[in-house]
């Protein structure tokens, strides 16, 4: 039987045979993308190609991608989802179509994995206002499924946009303007069990009883939204390839269940031996720590830590939504989940072994932080509602005090009741769902502020880094190195290697010069060459990719040469002023620099 590790072998060499180039995996906490707060798909790096900026890999790419979706955190418990995964991905960027990309991933699935093909089923775009019913999908299934024997009725069945179009945001309504988007076509297996009425009269492939397995997606990603609900074809077609490994896993070993697998068992069975309970009783509690357990030493091991904001934020929820499962099945001590998750996962991911004592520690001070929070609770609520000097046992408070918890100490609603106190949950329902609007308003004009709707802000930043690199290196020496770089619509953050703090006069002398490459109004040129080449002639790469062979390097006239993926603008006019508006120490001999640039 195929394990993970030997999936992805076998589809990295199918689609490098097929002329793909591997790319290496992001990061799981995107660096220059201010649109989003984790990698959640393999195409998230890949944006700015479908749209039609060349790519130095060229047109064909392949990667197994680490994936986090927050916005399935609540879906985890029953037999399919998870936050964290692996996503097979391979990429046309202007080249193949959909006659190439559906015959070679049914060729993956039923010759590169062996999997029944008369377990298969699929879906494809039904059509929605301009855009066309896709046919000619259906038709190339049809012969697929017909060529290898199998009757082709009910196999292939047509679903709208809620189904079958696919976009970083979802539906076309949701998307904002200049995001690229597609139909898709999606293949699931049948895990064989028994429909559940409980979900409706007749079972479908998209039904919510369990029976089918969404195992791949290839997105035809050819529009881009140009105004409310007007779509324009992208200058190229493009394919978008998404698998999810655990569940090509479960599928391969004939399992129902993902939690059930080679990959996953080990991990509930460290479970059981840690509770003394068994998996058949507590499959929902199980799979949630599993999941959040899993997700929190991947985040942790990309250097976040558990705070209240943004992906530390997540990560702290994850922490504490994992020991709320954890403690209510009699769990205590969960260091040896932790070592049988990193287990699982070194063979792929060999530096969580290195990182092991850092996430542990990480997690166990969460544990304690949670535990001081629920302690600082219950004070609270013990002296509001103390009569006198009595400090008598507290069971019912108002929807406001359960508010209270929520908004300052971060506890859900199930994580009040487990301090033993009831409220009259509908009128904090309410008051929860004002909250949620505010902040999802919140997180959308975050959205909105991205590199593809406001493009040109962002990519303005892109090309100041690379002034900030090169006048780092020419007013302070060639020492300086870049270590990171993060930008969003408002400002750069850029760390690099050097001990002292920045004096005043360096300071100003890194903004004249940078401001007077600005004045000059240099052209930006890429060139694509052998990295071996880029290197030698003295272009910066300090974040070259592991499996590259051809890069790009982007050429700021006679000042900076940078392998960097882009985009850049054209002329450094287009900057108008740079100004440095802090600095920090940021330990290890770095330092950390913002800037911002006039709008
Ligand atoms: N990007 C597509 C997905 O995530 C393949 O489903």
């Amino acid at each position: 039987m195929l394990n993970a590790r030997e999936i992805i072998d076998i589809y990295i060499s199918f689609f490098e045979k097929r002329g793909h180039k591997r790319i290496e995996n992001s990061p799981i906490v995107p660096q220059n993308d201010p649109t989003t707060l984790f990698t959640s798909s393999g195409m998230q790096p890949l944006v700015p190609y479908f749209l039609g900026e060349l790519h130095p890999m060229g047109k064909r790419l392949v990667n197994v991608q680490n994936c986090f979706r927050a916005q399935d955190v609540d879906e985890v418990g029953d037999n399919r989802h998870i936050t964290f995964f692996r996503m097979l991905g391979n990429w046309s960027l202007g080249d193949y179509f959909k006659s190439e990309q559906i015959p070679w991933f049914f060729e993956f699935l039923t010759k590169g994995l062996g999997l029944p093909t008369n377990k298969l089923y699929v879906s494809v775009f039904k059509g929605f206002d301009d855009i066309p019913k896709d046919e000619e999908s259906a038709k190339i299934w049809k012969n697929l499924f017909e060529n290898a024997g199998i009757n082709s009725q009910n196999r292939i069945f047509y679903y709208g946009p809620k189904q079958n179009w696919w976009s970083r945001s979802g539906i076309p309504k949701d998307m904002p303007i200049g995001e690229p988007g597609g139909p898709d076509s999606e293949v699931f297996f049948d895990l064989g069990i028994e429909h559940d009425k409980k979900y409706g009269e007749r079972c479908h492939i998209n039904c919510d009883c369990e029976k089918f397995l969404e195992i791949g997606n290839s997105v035809f990603m050819e529009y881009k939204k140009i105004r409310n609900n007007d779509f324009e074809k992208l200058s190229q077609k493009n394919v978008d390839f998404g698998g999810g490994l655990e569940r090509l896993l479960a599928a391969i070993e004939n399992k129902s269940d993902i939690f059930q697998t080679s990959l996953f068992s080990p991990i509930i069975k460290a479970i059981e031996n840690e509770t003394g309970k068994k998996y058949e009783d507590h499959k929902k509690e199980m799979r949630i720590m599993t999941d959040h357990f899993i997700a929190s030493t991947f985040i942790t091991a990309s250097n976040i830590t558990p705070s209240n904001k943004e992906q530390g934020y997540i990560l702290r929820r994850l922490i504490r939504r994992g020991f709320d499962n954890f403690y209510q099945i009699g769990g205590k001590e969960i260091t040896s989940i932790i070592e049988s998750i990193i287990g699982q996962y070194k063979e792929t991911d060999p530096d969580l072994d290195q990182k092991f004592e850092n996430i542990k520690n990480t997690i166990l001070e969460e544990e304690q932080s949670y535990l001081t929070t629920r302690e600082k609770a219950k004070i609270l609520i013990e002296k509001k509602y103390k009569i006198g000097d009595e400090l008598k046992g507290v069971s019912t408070i108002s929807s406001d005090d359960a508010f209270l918890l929520y908004s300052t100490h971060g506890l859900s609603p199930t994580q009040i009741k487990s301090l033993g106190y009831e409220f009259n949950e509908q009128e904090f329902a309410k008051k929860m769902e004002e909250h949620q609007k505010l902040s999802r308003a919140g997180a959308q004009k975050k959205f909105k502020g991205g590199l593809i709707d406001n493009s040109e802000m962002s990519i303005k930043y892109h090309t100041a880094t690379h002034l900030l690199h090169a006048a780092l290196r020419k007013i302070l020496g060639s020492h300086v190195e870049q270590k990171g770089s993060n930008i969003t619509v408002e400002r750069l953050r850029f760390d690099f290697s050097h001990s002292e703090k920045l004096t005043d006069e360096e300071i100003r002398q890194i903004e004249d010069l940078i401001n007077e490459k600005i004045n000059e109004n240099l052209p930006v040129t890429f060139e694509i060459v052998d990295k071996e080449e880029a290197l030698k002639s003295g272009a910066l790469g300090f974040f070259t990719e592991k499996y590259a062979d051809k890069v790009k390097v982007y050429i700021i006239n006679g000042f900076s040469k940078e392998i960097c993926g882009g985009p850049h603008v054209d002329f450094t006019g287009k900057l108008k002023r740079f100004t440095i508006i802090k600095q920090e120490n940021i330990g290890h001999g770095q330092r950390r620099i913002y800037a911002k640039l006039e709008n």
